[in-house]
């Protein structure tokens, strides 16, 4: 049985709790902004499940850490700060796996704009870009989902070489990959990559139907992550957990 704690009790906190299976988890705790994990943790959990915000993840990920719990980071926006969190998951011994999107489709998505992409190599005619919709109370934008199509895209295609969000620069370049974020009442998520060329064009689209997928993906990384120590992304470990 996995002692879990959940850090960070709004919607995603909420969905992971509805689905823990009671034969392998036991839920331990649930901290929100009015209890801090800091000031409340009354019961050490194998594993805790972060989803807070930008702006609180840090400070809760360094306190866990430094109290041997291993980590579920599901919370976006942190990412300039990864390589000081590496150094303080390896000073203190712990397990982290962290994921811009923990969803299973989103990650078979990703798996299929790689595959896209290679091939486009040969038809220089195509140009492509990101659109992604997303509920109004997001609180990051472009979605860490669009910058990970992003850099698979650059990675694979020659021809492109960087970004331009939302319009930052006026004027499209062609070796610049355009990223479109709309924000929009209580859309769940939707990326798209839009691949244009003279003759005609090809979309591949993902649209989440729910929180659901999000949640088993943490609760399978929560799995994954509480016999391990060290840090990883739930990308890199995919296809080893399906
Ligand atoms: N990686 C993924 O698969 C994935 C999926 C969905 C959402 N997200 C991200 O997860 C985060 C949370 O999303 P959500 O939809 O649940 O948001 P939400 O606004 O519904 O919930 C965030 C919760 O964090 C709480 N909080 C604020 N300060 C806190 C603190 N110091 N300690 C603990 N909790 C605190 C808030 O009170 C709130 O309940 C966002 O960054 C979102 O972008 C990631």
């Amino acid at each position: 049985m996995i002692k879990l704690a959940i850090v960070g009790y709004g919607k995603m906190g909420k969905e992971i709790e509805s689905l823990m299976d009671p034969n392998k988890f036991e839920l331990v705790g649930r901290y929100d902004i009015k209890n801090p994990v800091q000031n409340n943790l009354d019961v050490i959990p194998d594993v805790a499940i972060e989803f807070s915000t930008p702006t609180t993840v840090y400070n809760n990920l360094e306190f866990l850490a430094s109290k041997g719990i291993n980590i579920v980071c599901g919370t976006t926006g942190w990412y300039d700060k990864i390589r000081i969190l590496k150094s303080i998951i390896e000073k203190y011994d712990t397990g982290f796996i962290y994921a811009g999107n923990f969803s299973i489709g989103v990650n078979l998505f990703l798996s299929m704009i790689n595959n896209a992409v290679c091939i486009l190599n040969k038809f220089s005619d195509y140009d492509i870009a990101i659109e992604e919709i997303h509920h109004n109370q997001k609180l990051d934008r472009p979605s860490a989902t669009a910058l990970k199509a992003a850099e698979i895209i650059i990675k694979s295609l020659d021809r492109k070489t960087g970004i331009n969000k939302n319009g930052a620069v006026e004027t499209a370049s062609p070796e610049l990959i355009d990223i479109s974020s709309l924000r929009v009442g209580k859309a769940v998520g939707k990326h798209k990559v839009i691949i244009d060329g003279v003759s005609d064009s090809i979309i591949l689209e993902h649209t989440a139907k729910s929180r659901r997928g999000f949640a088993e993906g943490a609760l399978l990384a929560a799995e994954f992550i509480y016999d391990k120590k060290g840090f990883y992304k739930f990308e890199d470990e995919f296809k080893n957990l399906i």
